[in-house]
């Protein structure tokens, strides 16, 4: 397995005729729900395909600065994981190689990310979908796999992909999760002991509401259980159409119940698909 860490060895490794590239974009700190992905881009790519793996905390999508400080980095785990699920290659840029100190382009979706994490974490999205697209242009990458997880970020990445006409294929993949149904994510291992054990009421409350039948009954119903924690803080808990992300109070289209909850400083998401036939 190759490591590139300037966009100069990144190209040189990438001539290499017309083997499928397939990228899987992360910012490191990799756990079994980034292993799953890397698998299913091997399984894509095939055997003769490249399967590339970007390690990058990203600074432009971070609205504190204390996230981005306290974001693990444990980089020689993180290559034994990429390594051990076939990656032929990974990309470890430095903030200073991908950006200009002067940069002045940023992509902006305007619509999808105005509701859920994008209304409370101003530019977070442009930050995505900047260096996603760099990313993809950088690894002209035939196919990209990302998790269901992000799931507003899984629309803002589709919705780049088809308003820019790009060639990336976008593959999505389900969410992973511990076996107490906590969604596996980096900022896990931030959680004290005690926020940890309290953490997987995410899903308890998400699960009971999705059987709910009405819009009301529903955000109730998780409101009450992550509001029962004496630790849980909730950024947002939302009902939105699944389409458009906007709020919705009606089942008749597809809908998603999504939530994010501090932990102290840990801020975790999580969502659920409703439908009315729940
Ligand atoms: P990161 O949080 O490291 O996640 C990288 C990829 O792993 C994303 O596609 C995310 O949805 C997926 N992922 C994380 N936890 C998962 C889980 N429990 N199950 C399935 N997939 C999971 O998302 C980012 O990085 C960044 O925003 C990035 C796209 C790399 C741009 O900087």
């Amino acid at each position: 397995m190759w490591i590139a860490k300037t966009k100069a060895e990144l190209r040189a490794r990438l001539d290499v005729g017309s083997r499928p590239v397939v990228l899987v974009p992360t910012m490191g700190a990799l756990h079994e729900g980034h292993a799953s992905l890397i698998s299913m881009a091997r399984e894509k790519a095939g055997a003769k395909g490249i399967v590339i793996v970007s390690l990058f905390v990203n600074p432009i999508q971070f609205d504190r600065a204390g996230d981005l400080a306290a974001y693990p980095r444990p980089l020689e785990t993180d290559l034994v994981v990429c390594e051990t699920r076939g990656a032929d290659g990974v990309f470890v840029p430095d903030a200073g190689e991908m950006y200009f100190p002067d940069r002045s382009i940023t992509i902006t979706e305007n619509s999808l990310s105005e509701h859920l994490c994008g209304a409370t974490r101003a530019g977070h999205f442009d930050g995505v979908c900047t260096v996603v697209l760099k990313l993809f242009l950088l690894t002209n990458c035939d196919a990209a796999v990302f998790g269901e997880k992000d799931f507003q970020q899984l629309a803002v990445i589709r919705r780049m992909v088809r308003d820019l006409d790009l060639r990336t294929e976008i593959i999505p993949h389900p969410t992973m999760r511990e076996s107490d149904g906590l969604a596996m994510s980096s900022r896990n291992a931030r959680l004290t002991p005690e926020h940890r054990a309290d953490a997987p009421r995410i899903r308890r409350a998400l699960l009971a509401a999705a059987g709910e039948s009405d819009a009301a009954t529903i955000l109730r119903t998780a409101g009450e259980i992550i509001g029962q924690s004496h630790f849980a803080r909730i950024d947002y808990l939302s009902l939105v159409d699944a389409e458009t992300l906007t709020p919705t109070k009606s089942l008749e289209k597809p809908a998603v119940l999504a939530c994010a909850v501090f932990y102290g400083e840990v801020r975790l998401i999580d969502h659920i698909a409703v439908t009315a036939d729940a």
